[in-house]
């Protein structure tokens, strides 16, 4: 039975960005916060290496700044960094008001260890051990598990927006008016209505068949936006991380940056290493030009994986400094502190997403978007370590000071229609979801992947276009289930990757492209943006 909730605002996603904008605001606001799985999952709970912030007095803003347009390649907007990372120490602060412990550095009782990862000139990497996002995230939600104004909506996942032009019709305005949402537990769809709503969705890992992501990062936030009207922008730009664990039971457990910040090597399989041809900073190289010299090592060799060797450090450094990645390695049979550990690259981040500005407004009036879900203009080309939870913080703050400047809402929220499902009926089976998931995720990860040319890239829109017509069926025919909604945006999340890859003719930052290998230093630099669906 449809039933309607309404709030001040609607939070989408309860990682790192949803939880520290819903604490912003809930002294003022009631705030529903909306999250597809239990609370807690989603990519901020496995944040390892930490968040960069300038704290050493050796280092200094203008050098984060510098290095982070370096590692964007050409493609960040100047203004969004500066304000970026002029705010970093101020939203760390702020966590550790929460609650929030990093690791100390053992000098004083006030001083923090910071780690150094690649793309970075200095040590600036504030963390928590080996898991510094499960250390923010568990904190955060208990602060907001206390908090009597923020509403907890843990296994509800968004279906669609509700837009003043889509549901009411209204041509010459496109204003959010909330969010239709599936109860997972209970397969009931609800309307959520607020005057704003805020996307804090993730990114689309999944959208690859081997990823670091957890399962909930589907890009929901990115499709629903896009087909609501949002332009999209830079969605060619997926990063893969060099090192993730290659073991055939081991899901997608990542090994961190900071093993390499801390000396680690890589190795082929005869123990060379290979790294210090590809790049002067050899292992500490920007991201993109690692997991290139990983796949093609990979690819010369017809090896399964490369090797990642810290064993030079001392056993009680390791187990101290990574304790999460030694026990998983160990559970796994793998002692990294005696041997190298098998790994391999995956997609790891979607720099890509909902155009926002600097205060995370999109192009619909009333909706948000902040956190991976967004394209602030922060991460250009190729977004640098650990700026990442930085830019969830960032944004969240900076969207709830823009949010709180128009409470209290008092305008009477519109009659909105009801989610109608009076013309579909339940589906006989699920084979056809679960093999068409399959399908997609390998052919983009065939395709799409590290490596690209305009061949791969026709070969993949034609085998989607015909995937779509087939969601696209049944989904006006069936009752929506969570695999059938997420099947859905990961497909136009493909869609969108494919045609920003196929408009861009050149190889800069995260897209390289085998048909044009140099980047297009003669045009001007440009995001790739496609305009919004409706
Ligand atoms: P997430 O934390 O992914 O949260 C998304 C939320 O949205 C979840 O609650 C999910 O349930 C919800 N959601 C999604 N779709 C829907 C829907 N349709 N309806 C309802 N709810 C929905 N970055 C760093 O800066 N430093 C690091 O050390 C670091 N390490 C990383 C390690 C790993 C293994 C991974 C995967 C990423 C890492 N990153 C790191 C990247 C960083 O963790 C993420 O970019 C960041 O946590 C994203 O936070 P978020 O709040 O935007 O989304
Ligand atoms: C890592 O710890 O290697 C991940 C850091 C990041 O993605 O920023």
């Amino acid at each position: 039975m449809n039933s309607s909730h309404h709030f001040d605002v609607i939070i989408i996603g309860s990682g790192t960005a949803g939880l520290t904008l819903a604490l912003q605001l809930a002294d003022d606001a009631q705030i529903a916060v909306l999250s597809k799985g239990q609370l807690e999952e989603g990519a901020s709970l496995y944040a390892q290496g930490g968040i960069s912030v300038v704290l050493d007095e050796a280092d200094s803003l203008q050098s984060h700044i510098d290095d982070t347009i370096k590692s964007g390649a050409g493609l960040c907007h100047e203004d969004v960094v500066r304000f970026t990372i002029e705010q970093a120490r101020s939203s760390i602060e702020w966590l550790i008001e929460q609650g929030v412990s990093f690791t100390k550095d053992g000098v004083t009782s006030e001083t923090y260890h910071l780690a150094q990862e690649g793309g970075h000139s200095h040590r600036r990497i504030i963390h928590s051990a080996d898991a510094t996002g499960r250390e923010v995230e568990t904190t955060l939600l208990s602060k907001v598990q206390a908090h009597p104004n923020i509403h907890l909506f843990p296994y509800h996942i968004g279906i669609d927006l509700i837009t003043s032009r889509k549901q009411l019709g209204q041509q010459n305005d496109n204003t959010c008016l909330g969010c239709y949402v599936l109860d997972i537990k209970t397969d009931t769809p609800h309307t959520f209505s607020a005057p704003i709503t805020v996307m804090a969705t993730g990114g689309a890992g999944k959208v690859y068949l081997y990823t670091s992501n957890p399962d909930v990062c589907t890009g929901d936030g990115i499709a629903m936006g896009w087909r609501a009207g949002c332009r999209v922008a830079n969605m060619e730009f997926i990063q893969f991380h060099p090192t993730c664990l290659y073991h055939p039971k081991a899901k997608s457990f990542l090994i961190s940056e900071a093993l390499r910040g801390e000396g680690a090597k890589l190795l082929l399989a005869d123990g060379s290493r290979f790294m210090d041809s590809f790049h002067p900073q050899a292992e500490l190289a920007p991201r993109d030009i690692v997991a290139r010299a990983i796949d093609h090592e990979m690819k010369r060799l017809g090896d399964d994986c490369v090797y990642l060797d810290i064993s030079h450090q001392p056993k009680e450094f390791i187990e101290s400094h990574f304790p999460t990645i030694h026990q998983r390695c160990l559970d796994f049979g793998i002692n990294m502190t005696r041997e190298p550990v098998p790994v391999v690259p995956a997609a790891h981040y979607t720099c890509g997403g909902l155009i926002t500005d600097i205060h995370g407004r999109t192009d619909i009036k009333g909706l948000y978007a902040i956190g991976e879900t967004a394209h602030t203009g922060f991460h250009g080309a190729n977004r640098m370590a650990s700026n990442s939870l930085l830019e969830c913080l960032v944004f969240a703050h900076s969207a709830s000071q823009d949010i709180k400047q128009r409470l209290p809402f008092t305008k009477p929220s519109p009659t909105i229609p009801d989610w109608d499902a009076s013309r579909v009926r339940p589906a006989k089976e699920a084979i056809a979801i679960s093999h068409n998931w399959d399908e997609l995720r390998r052919f983009m990860w065939d395709y799409v992947g590290i490596v690209r040319s305009n061949e791969r890239l026709f070969k993949a829109q034609q085998r989607l276009n015909l995937l779509q017509q087939e969601i696209s069926e049944y989904y006006s025919q069936h009752h929506i289930t969570s695999d059938l909604l997420e099947l859905r945006n990961l497909a136009d999340v493909a869609e969108l990757i494919i045609r920003s890859a196929l408009l861009r003719k050149e190889s800069r930052g995260l897209h390289y492209t085998l048909d044009y290998p140099q980047p297009d230093d003669d045009s001007p630099l440009h995001d790739t943006v496609i305009a919004g669906k409706s």
